[in-house]
């Protein structure tokens, strides 16, 4: 048969075997289920029904051997395979998917809608056959941890838009969400015991108009919004239905100017503060004591509520210390419990979260800033400046989550066609996200298990609307989708790139504004842009 990059399954499946001829989907069709995969049998017939214009039924433990069917069932002894691995068969007869785990027959199901024609994207019926062609495909993922982190604090975008994001993650098989919900410029998130929080903390009263660097004045248009709790949760058990882990991050020390205009008493000097409308580094911290403490861990003590994740993303960049060097009463802060200086201060106010996390069964991942100053014990590292906060994390036994600005900084350019859209700046086309390797050459066996995996990062400081966020967001997040997903050694660009071309029919029916591929072949014929805000 053909070369199996016609398939055009994105991320690339660890083993292809093509067979013969191939299963029909029809009104008989039935898709039959063990127990645990169930609830993805449902999600299936949910998902295939609007292009079929029916709904394929769903049994339980309920094998009819004369009708065609899409089997699904969990056999943890394919674990061997690898975790959240999975097996699809696809015959003349019918389709069968196991998987090592749920979340490996899920993956199973989601291959399966790209085996089917593009067609099955749509939305409203489409009148045509529904083939499957014959294959064996043996499939696991590389990494545990495959990431996207959204900033809903420099712009706020609506719960469909999080729901819409979700779906393509589960499309691609990326099953964390790294929710960044507070920042100097907004706090998105609602906290019962602080109202103030998302009264005043979620509203700023403009933004800044161009670069930051060369700003072109202001927009006098308030900007804002916040989740309520239940938002969050309907977000929490959407992603979940998709095997997602949603990571929540409430940025401490820094970052924390809109928590400071809310309550002026949890920052340093008392000073009445508003919400951030420009970008960039703000010297607000909260002050090192009991009562920014207490507080902290009563917004944590909500956030754990809310999300059932293990991970609680604490934040930890860009803390600059002005403040608390200035602060007489945070330098005697600082003597009192005997540390050095304000690294081992932040080090020292990390840990009081930490243990606090620890505590209620959650473990702490922080910015590579928390290296700073000693690694609170059990912490997970998301090395963003460069790798080599990741590097010296692994080396010391710590788990870390592979984010670099080199590689998978959504917010910076993508091309240097000066019709793009103003950004933040870097150049980061398709093909450099595509090349990134989590594990780097100079970590022993034992220290790269230390890498959970990668993670894309779209800070949205200058991403105002959902179709902008989608503009930046894809393909790029697809090509980190297969890094983190896809054997090292079943990775080609040029296979990619050539998949990717059918797979954009699917985000086109899915209404992704997506950056087109076509656009790539353009890229050589542009000079590098001067500066970065042009
Ligand atoms: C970051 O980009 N400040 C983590």
């Amino acid at each position: 048969m053909g070369h199996p990059d016609q398939l055009a399954i994105v991320p690339q499946p660890a083993s292809i075997t093509r067979g013969e001829g191939y299963f029909q989907i029809s009104q008989d069709t039935v898709i039959t289920t063990a127990h645990q995969a169930t609830a993805t049998g449902a999600f299936l017939a949910e998902t295939l029904a609007p292009a079929l214009g029916f709904s394929l039924p769903v049994l339980i433990d309920d094998i009819h051997p004369d009708q065609p069917a899409i089997t699904l069932e969990v056999n943890p002894a394919l674990a061997s395979s690898g975790s959240d691995g999975y097996t699809l068969k696809v015959t003349p007869q019918g389709v069968s998917i196991r998987g090592s785990s749920p979340a490996g027959v899920f993956y199973g199901t989601q291959t399966l809608r790209q085996l089917l024609p593009v067609e099955i994207f749509s939305s409203t019926p489409v009148n045509r056959e529904w083939t499957v062609p014959a294959v064996t495909i043996e499939d696991s993922p590389r990494f545990p941890w495959r990431g996207l982190m959204l900033d809903t604090a420099r712009h706020f975008f609506p719960k469909e838009e999080i729901l819409k994001f979700i779906d393509l993650l589960a499309l691609h098989k990326m099953n964390r969400l790294h929710l960044h919900l507070t920042d100097d410029q907004g706090w998105r998130i609602e906290v019962k015991k602080y109202p103030k929080l998302t009264e005043v903390g979620a509203y700023r009263k403009e933004t800044v108009v161009g670069h930051a660097r060369e700003p072109q004045g202001y927009d006098g248009t308030p900007h804002g919004g916040f989740y309520t709790q239940n938002d969050l949760r309907e977000i929490v058990a959407y992603a979940a239905a998709r095997f997602i882990t949603v990571v929540p991050e409430v940025d401490i020390p820094g970052h924390a100017r809109a928590a400071i205009a809310a309550y002026p008493e949890l920052g340093v000097t008392g000073e009445q503060v508003d919400v951030a409308t420009t970008w960039g580094i703000f010297p607000y911290l909260y002050q090192p004591t009991g009562k920014a403490i207490q507080f902290l861990q009563d917004v944590f003590t909500e956030v754990m509520d809310i999300f059932p994740s293990r991970y609680i993303h604490v934040g930890g960049d860009e803390a600059i210390k002005e403040q608390w060097r200035a602060s007489t009463e945070v330098q005697a802060r600082i003597k009192e419990l005997g540390l050095k200086d304000e690294d081992e201060l932040q080090s020292w106010f990390l840990r009081q979260i930490g243990t606090f996390l620890a505590q209620h069964g959650r473990s702490m991942v922080g910015w590579d800033e928390i290296l700073e100053g000693g690694l609170p014990p059990d912490a997970t590292v998301m090395s963003w400046r460069g790798i080599a906060g990741g590097i010296s994390a692994a080396q010391a036994g710590h788990d870390v989550v592979m984010t670099p600005t080199t590689h998978v900084y959504l917010d910076y350019y993508q091309s240097n066609d000066t019709t793009e859209p103003l950004a933040i700046g870097g150049y980061l086309p398709l093909d450099k996200v595509y090349s990134f390797e989590p594990i780097p050459d100079v970590l022993t066996a034992d220290q790269a298990r230390h890498i959970l995996g990668a993670q894309a990062n779209v800070w949205s400081e200058y991403i105002p609307t959902t179709e902008h966020l989608e503009y930046m967001t894809f393909p790029r997040a697809i090509a980190l989708a297969e890094v983190a997903w896809t054997p090292q050694a079943q990775r080609d660009f040029a296979s990619f790139r050539q998949r990717l071309a059918t797979h954009e029919a699917r985000l086109q029916s899915l209404k992704i504004n997506f950056r087109p591929v076509a656009k790539l072949d353009q890229e050589q014929t542009f000079p590098p842009r001067s500066k970065p805000g042009s």
